[in-house]
């Protein structure tokens, strides 16, 4: 997705708009001093409409749910806060509570073209909710957390998926980082499901914490299929600046638009039917995710989210 590849830069262009008109501690970029929700940088015209998510002071709804220990009730858990109940959120995402069991093996009925998932996934309302920022040198008051963890029979996990199915033009930026031990993905993609896997609509961008803290996953899906790995529908790339997904520090550099690299192009399978915008922290113990360790959380902290979009 030509989105996909620009998502930290011009993210980090907006953020430093911002940051240069304001010396308060937390300065905030907001929606009306925001000017890039243009559909690239070599042209002015601009998408048709934006939505922008500002996680960064948001002290009135911190709670950190303790993570449920029990795959029914992680899933049925209520949401952490009345920010996820909001009109203004509702109207724009949905928190999923589905589960991976449909694709388990049952006994040695493995199906590795659907998945090779080995661990009960559940994904909980209770693992997205807002806290306060505790670094040494806190850039926000509050951010917005998605944690996936790993507990003695199951894993819980977070997704929040766009109400709007149907984004076909679509520029996604997110400032983000991931933390957590090994065996967990982060992620940020489009989705269009399809009955014949064939036919899936999907654009990846994921963080895998096996991963060394520079590397990032690109892929077009689907990216396999019964005669193994589709060439070029997958990047795994290295930033050159090695910027680190789980660290705070931009690009060495400073925040200049102009200067971000370009990290990645596919054009196998690019999206073209209206999609889904779809942000998860999870794992299922397959070969891609890896095997979380048991009560070792992943947490990407997500300090703002800014998708933009035309319809
Ligand atoms: C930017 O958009 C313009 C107009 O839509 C197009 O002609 C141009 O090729 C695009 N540039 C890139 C780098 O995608
Ligand atoms: C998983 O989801 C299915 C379908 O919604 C549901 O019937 C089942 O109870 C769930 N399992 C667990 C362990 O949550
Ligand atoms: C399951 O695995 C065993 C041992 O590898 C094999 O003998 C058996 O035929 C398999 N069963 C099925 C249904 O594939
Ligand atoms: C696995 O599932 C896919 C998708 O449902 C199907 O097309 C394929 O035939 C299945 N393969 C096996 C070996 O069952
Ligand atoms: C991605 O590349 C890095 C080296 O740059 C490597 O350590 C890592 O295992 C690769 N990840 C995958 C999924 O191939």
């Amino acid at each position: 997705m030509s989105s996909c590849r620009r998502l930290l830069g011009v993210l980090a262009g907006c953020l430093a708009a911002g940051v240069r008109g304001q010396r308060a501690n937390y300065p905030l970029t907001s929606d009306s001093n925001c000017a890039c929700y243009q559909t690239n940088e070599t042209a002015s015209q601009f998408l048709s409409h934006h939505k922008f998510f500002d996680f960064r002071s948001l002290p009135q709804y911190v709670h950190v749910p303790k993570a449920v220990d029990d795959p029914a009730s992680s899933a049925g858990a209520g949401v952490s806060s009345s920010y996820f109940a909001s009109r203004d959120w509702k109207s724009s995402w949905e928190i999923q509570s589905w589960n991976n069991s449909d694709t388990l093996p049952r006994g040695n009925q493995t199906n590795t073209t659907i998945s090779d998932a080995t661990v009960l996934m559940v994904n909980s309302p209770s693992n997205v909710y807002l806290e306060s920022n505790t670094d040494a040198r806190p850039s926000s008051q509050t951010y917005l957390t998605m944690r996936t963890v790993r507990h003695a029979t199951f894993q819980s996990a977070a997704e929040i998926e766009s109400a709007a199915l149907d984004f076909r033009y679509l520029s996604v930026r997110m400032k983000a980082r991931t933390k957590g031990s090994p065996g967990a993905i982060t992620a940020m993609f489009t989705y269009r499901p399809a009955q014949d896997m064939a036919k899936v609509q999907e654009a990846d961008l994921e963080v895998r914490t096996a991963d060394p803290s520079y590397s990032i996953q690109y892929t077009n899906q689907p990216s396999w299929n019964d005669d193994g790995d589709v060439p070029g529908a997958t990047r795994n790339i290295s930033d050159p600046r090695h910027v680190d997904w789980g660290g705070l520090a931009g690009p060495p550099n400073g925040l200049d638009p102009q200067g971000e690299p370009l990290l990645s192009t596919i054009s196998f399978q690019v999206p073209r039917d209206g999609s889904q915008v779809i942000f998860n922290s999870w794992s299922n113990g397959g070969s891609w995710s890896g095997n979380s360790e048991h009560s070792r959380p992943v947490q990407p902290h997500m300090d703002s989210t800014i998708p933009c979009c035309a319809c």
